[in-house]
């Protein structure tokens, strides 16, 4: 078992209506001149931009706005919030959005506290993060699970390099979550939202340390419960109820608390990252076409996890006699899960084409950084480990 600390300072308000303490809180962490950062129109449709700046300035904080980030949000315009907030003196960053909000709004709070750092040297490796600006949200999609966690991804459009950065100077100050935000979100952000979620279970559930059984069981109930509770939002998008599972679902997932005692794997993601980078696609749907590749790639790695998740969490019998043909039905039932919420199961589904054999070559060179670099814990994977996995994955 892994030794571990557990931090989560993020304080959650979760509810309806939570937003109206927004001035309040961002009052309590010590903001006075707020960046209100936000991505393309759902949240100036639904109206939720407005009340926000409206609460904000009715209380007397400065605010300045910065829209525009897009899924797998890019460098440039992090360069750009980090311009304006030196110009208007800003001191909090509140994400309005979902991951890709928050994200770019935790390199921005990088920028600002450090003008004398290029901020993409933090990505690299090249940069030590020592300060960054408080930054908090108010979150509109249970997906990345950004608003509590320590990571930020970008995407470098000067070479398509998407890359992650953690730090827990970056964890987010407080979390606004009214599940009601999320009625709003297409049946395919809300497939591919809990798609990431679950796989942030997974990067975690599926390690050799399987011996801390309470973060096992948690994770186990967990998993069950976002998986029921998406169909019922697919069903019904208002449902409440079911919408606030997976909200706090989301955080649950990847703050760290179902991490606690095992070493985590991270390939999935990291090879997901690569396909996002070429060519642009929803994070969420990424991890599934590869997942299932990944999965009877690495299975006997600890064939008996992958027997306990197709008994416990896909509802597979236990044929005793069979442990691998266990395995290889929950991993099925598992594609069978990502078709029936509308998620690819190929990187084929994925991309509406057959990926080439060139493409697979540079994203495993990228992948493993030339050669250089491995992912994954389970099995740690070097880059002709990746291709083989993408090509298995390519349909
Ligand atoms: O831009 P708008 O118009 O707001 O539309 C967004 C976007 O197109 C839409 N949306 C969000 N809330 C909505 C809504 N549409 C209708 N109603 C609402 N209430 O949903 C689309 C996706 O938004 P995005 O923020 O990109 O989603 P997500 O939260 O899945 O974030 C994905 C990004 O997070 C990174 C991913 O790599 C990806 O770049 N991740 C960050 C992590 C972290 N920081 O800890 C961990 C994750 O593994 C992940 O890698
Ligand atoms: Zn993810």
């Amino acid at each position: 078992m892994q030794d571990f600390i557990y931090y989560a300072p993020t304080q959650v308000v979760f509810g309806r209506k939570s937003e109206d303490q927004v001035a309040s809180l961002v009052r309590q962490f010590g903001g006075s001149r707020v960046l209100v950062h936000y991505g393309g129109k759902s949240a100036v449709r639904s109206g939720l931009l407005d009340k926000i700046c409206n609460l904000l300035t009715a209380d007397g904080l400065t605010v300045a706005k910065l829209g525009g980030v897009v899924p797998n949000p890019r460098l440039s315009l992090v360069h750009e919030g980090i311009a304006l907030c030196q110009r208007e003196g800003v001191d909090f960053i509140l994400a309005v959005g979902g991951g890709s909000v928050i994200d770019s709004a935790k390199a921005i709070a990088m920028g600002i506290a450090n003008p004398d750092v290029e901020v993409w040297d933090y990505y690299m490796g090249r940069a030590q993060l020592t300060k960054a600006l408080p930054v908090a949200s108010v979150l509109t999609i249970p997906a990345a699970g950004s608003e509590m966690s320590e990571a930020t991804v970008i995407t470098n459009e000067d070479g398509d390099l998407k890359l992650g950065f953690g730090s827990d100077l970056l964890r987010p100050k407080f979390a606004i979550m009214n599940p009601e935000r999320t009625m709003t979100l297409p049946p395919y952000q809300t497939a591919a939202g809990v798609t990431d979620m679950m796989m942030h279970m997974f990067e975690r559930y599926f390690t050799k340390d399987d011996d801390m059984d309470l973060t096992t069981d948690l994770t186990e109930a967990t998993l069950r419960r976002v998986k029921a509770a998406v169909f019922d939002v697919l069903r019904n998008p208002e449902d409440y109820r079911q919408r606030a599972q997976l909200m706090w679902g989301g955080s649950v997932a990847h703050w760290g608390l179902l991490g606690m005692g095992v070493r985590e794997d991270w390939a999935t993601h990291q090879l997901e990252h690569e396909l996002s980078a070429m060519f642009d696609v929803t994070h969420g749907a990424g991890l599934a076409a590869l997942w299932p590749s990944w999965a009877r790639y690495v299975m006997h790695e600890n064939l008996s996890r992958f027997v306990r998740f197709a008994v416990n969490v896909m509802d597979v019998p236990n044929d005793f006699t069979d442990p691998e043909g266990t395995a290889q039905k929950g991993i099925e039932a598992m594609e069978r899960f990502y078709r029936a919420i509308g998620m690819p199961t190929s990187i084929k589904e994925l991309i509406g084409r057959d990926i080439t054999d060139d493409e697979i070559d540079e994203m495993a060179r990228k992948c493993s950084r030339d050669g250089k670099a491995t992912c994954g814990g389970l099995k740690v994977l070097h880059a002709e480990d990746m291709k083989a996995i993408y090509q298995m994955a390519r349909g």
